[in-house]
């Protein structure tokens, strides 16, 4: 049998999605998705997010640091951008109104970040993801205040309370997500660096390959999940599901054949949160009827697919760790893609570094000409 026109010996070209493939040396992040094992920065995902106090600003430093392009004044320069970006937000009230919060981000960034060095474009994501926020609520947005760190100042940006256990949660969040390999969005905005192209343009890459609900889209439909199972068996729902031709979110992964370091160190900071923030034993039901979910969908898809380990990914407790900090899970996405533009960021200097073009080829299958 053959696909598409293809003999059966050469599908795999066709439907491999490349995986397996290297193409690229990296010094910035390290997956290991046999043990399960992800390196940030030189350092363990669980050791950098967990290290107290550590900010999502000095992984950002540390990142660009390793890529090459040492910043000074990191965090001052972070806070300078978001007060630039705040001061355009009235040119970019069309792009900013877009009902998908990542339709928003990415139409104001590529309208509004043109001229930025790296650190100007991150230094704005917040601040639209923030400011689109507010203005689809029909809300003024909120000035950033540029004495703190990103992660207080982008809750009070979206008018949420800055407590600080939770703005730690979210720093943990950030450094967690900063880089991992060669996934997506991270390839997208290298292509685009290989091109010799701009800051912007790569990043508005990487935030359209973000969107995807394969990639970064997922922990919004958990949420949707875990509420539709809060008072059923999960089991059956997530048969139907699956019965519906469905994936189920926040499982599988292209690379971990087990489950996903970034899980636990989210469970870890979840666990923390509901200890230190007062009013949370709601975090703690929460977390008990993902991990009902989580086991139940575990156990389906190992009876579905006995050779091919589907367990939870980043995105699963990602709902979960956004929630408890009080994202609406609409901004989820876009929050992640704040945390993501770190790496991105990094790899784009490695990749200018190389010098080299990423062209691939194609083997044309098409109609041959008379
Ligand atoms: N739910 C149901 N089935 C799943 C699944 C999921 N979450 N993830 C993988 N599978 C199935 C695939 O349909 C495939 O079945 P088939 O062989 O009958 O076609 C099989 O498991 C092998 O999966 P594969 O397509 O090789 O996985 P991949 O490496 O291409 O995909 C993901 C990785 C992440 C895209 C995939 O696991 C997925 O779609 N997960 C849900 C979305 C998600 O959580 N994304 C966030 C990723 S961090």
């Amino acid at each position: 049998m053959s696909v598409a026109g293809l003999p059966v010996g050469e599908q795999s070209l066709r439907t491999s999605g490349l995986e397996g493939v290297v193409v690229a040396d990296t010094r910035l992040s390290h997956v290991d998705g046999e043990r399960g094992e992800l390196w940030i920065a030189g350092k363990r995902a669980e050791d950098l997010a967990l290290e107290v106090p550590e900010h999502f600003e000095t992984v950002v430093e540390r990142l660009l640091d390793l890529a090459g392009e040492a910043q000074p004044r990191v965090r001052e320069r972070l806070a300078e951008a978001r007060s630039s970006a705040f001061a355009r937000i009235p040119n970019l009230i069309h792009a900013l109104s877009l009902p998908d919060a990542m339709d928003a981000l990415l139409a104001a960034t590529a309208q509004g970040s043109a001229e930025s060095d790296s650190l100007g474009v991150l230094g704005a994501l917040p601040v639209y993801v923030a400011a689109a926020a507010r203005v689809r609520a029909g809300q003024a947005p909120i000035a950033p205040h540029t004495s703190s760190y990103l992660a207080p100042d982008f809750m009070s940006m979206l008018g949420l309370s800055p407590n600080p256990a939770r703005a730690r949660a979210l720093d943990a969040y950030w450094i967690t997500v900063s880089d991992h390999g060669l996934n997506a969005s991270t390839f997208a905005a290298r292509v685009v660096a290989s091109t010799g192209s701009d800051v912007m343009p790569c990043i508005v890459a990487g935030l359209g390959a973000l969107k995807g609900p394969l990639h970064g889209g997922a922990p919004g439909p958990v949420l949707d999940m875990l509420d539709a199972t809060a008072d059923i068996e999960p089991r059956s729902w997530l048969e139907r599901e699956l019965a519906a031709g469905r994936r189920i979110m926040g499982m599988g992964h292209r690379i971990y054949r087990v489950r996903d370091p970034r899980a636990f160190v989210f469970e870890r900071t979840l666990a923390q949160l509901a200890n230190e923030d007062g009013a949370n034993s709601k975090i703690a039901a929460r977390l008990e009827h993902a991990r009902r979910v989580e086991h139940a969908a575990q156990a389906l898809l190992r009876e579905r697919h006995p050779d091919r380990p589907l367990c939870a990914n980043v995105e699963f407790y990602t709902a979960l760790l956004l929630e408890a900090v009080g994202i609406p899970r609409e901004l989820f996405t876009a929050t992640f893609a704040i945390g993501r533009c770190a790496g991105w960021l990094a790899h784009i200097v490695e990749q200018r570094r190389t010098g080299r073009l990423i062209r691939p080829a194609a083997r044309y299958v098409g109609p041959m000409p008379d």
